[in-house]
């Protein structure tokens, strides 16, 4: 039998308002590539996106969301009929503490708002479903590799895509990337420069190697 994998993919919009929420700048390339991959190999797949400028994929399930908190659900519900999750969307980490019904008005000259913690949906998702595939990615601005791996501790998955971003290196919508992929044994290696397509080649093998 195919594998049937979960794809998150893109941001989280979070409300502060009914004009206004507060997001990140994540395009949704890589989530989709793979999805546009896993389709292409035969696998069953379910992608569950952020709102994007993207159209949909052919021969996927597409669950279109806003927020970390419909990702949270949809993630939850859909891993149960699947056999892994690639955590490839950018979650925001923080949801205004309370919605305003109205638009906020300019009233003053600086405002506050309150945020609250979002749940952590692939750690959530993992100790849920501790029998499926985990990948999550890994976003750094610091220590790469250290902060990665914590992360992969932590949220006990089965690997983790590592991204560094900074000045020289935009992530975001960019053709080309470099990753490491770490597993869960410590093995880690390092793919340069190498377009998205090609890398989510690398992180299905992974993914399958897993599953069957
Ligand atoms: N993630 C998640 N739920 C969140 C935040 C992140 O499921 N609320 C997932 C991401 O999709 C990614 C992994 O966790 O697969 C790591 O996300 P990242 O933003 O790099 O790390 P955080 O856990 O948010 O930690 P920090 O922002 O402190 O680096």
């Amino acid at each position: 039998m195919k594998p049937a994998i979960v794809i998150t993919a893109g941001p989280t919009r979070e409300r502060l308002d009914p004009v206004r929420f507060i997001s990140n700048y994540s395009t949704g390339s890589f989530g989709y590539a793979i999805a546009e991959e896993a389709r292409r190999r035969g696998y069953r797949v379910t992608l569950i996106s952020g709102p994007v400028h993207r159209p949909a994929v052919r021969g996927v399930r597409m669950v279109m969301v806003e927020s970390a908190l419909q990702m949270r659900q949809a993630v939850l519900k859909e891993l149960a009929k699947h056999d892994g999750l690639i955590m490839a969307a950018a979650v925001s980490d923080w949801r205004a503490a309370t919605v305003a019904g109205g638009k906020l008005k300019r009233r003053s000259r600086s405002l506050v708002v309150r945020l609250a913690a979002n749940p952590d949906i692939v750690a959530e998702a993992g100790k849920r479903h501790p029998d499926k595939v985990l990948v999550g990615f890994a976003l750094e601005t610091g220590d790469l590799i250290a902060q990665a791996r914590k992360k992969l501790k932590e949220k006990n998955l089965d690997f983790i895509v590592a991204n560094r971003m900074n000045a020289r290196q935009p992530v975001f919508g960019a053709g080309k990337t470099s990753i490491t992929l770490i597993e869960r044994s410590g093995k880690r290696r390092t793919y340069r420069q190498m377009s998205k397509k090609d890398l989510s080649k690398i992180i299905l093998d992974k993914v399958l190697a897993r599953i069957i």
